[in-house]
């Protein structure tokens, strides 16, 4: 089936930063700008039609040269942590297709970002 689209700025997902706009290319209404710290997170609520191994899309914008590496908990705990390198611009925006395992019906999916920088700007799931 088709993925579902989760947009960071519409709730339940939370951005722990600012819902920006000031960077070209997003979907929806904007993304979430996260705070320059290990602090920061954006946390998602996603639906799986069937417990098992689900393909997620996360799409990013990191206009640094520096991978802006992030620990992907689902619900609750951390699964991978992929690196969210550079895209070459903050209006380049590139979609990184993952695979996480999930339970039937609600998921809570959720980015820490293990480094100072904080996350790269993070736009949507696709799940
Ligand atoms: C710049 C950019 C932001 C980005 C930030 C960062 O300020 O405009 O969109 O989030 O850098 O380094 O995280």
């Amino acid at each position: 089936a088709a993925p579902t689209r989760y947009e960071a700025e519409n709730s339940p997902a939370v951005c722990s930063g600012t819902i920006d706009s000031n960077w070209s290319g997003y979907s929806g209404s904007g993304f979430c700008n996260g705070p320059n710290s290990t602090g920061g997170y954006a946390q998602f609520t996603v639906n799986a039609s069937a417990a098992g191994t689900a393909t997620l899309g996360a799409r990013f914008a990191n206009g640094t040269t520096t991978a802006r590496p992030a620990n992907l908990l689902v619900n609750g705990s951390t699964v991978q942590t992929p690196s969210f390198e550079g895209t070459g611009a903050w209006s380049t925006w590139v979609t990184k297709t993952l695979s996480v395992s999930v339970r039937a019906g609600s998921n809570t999916i959720r980015l820490n970002p293990t480094t100072s920088a904080g996350l790269a700007n993070i736009d949507y799931l696709d799940l």
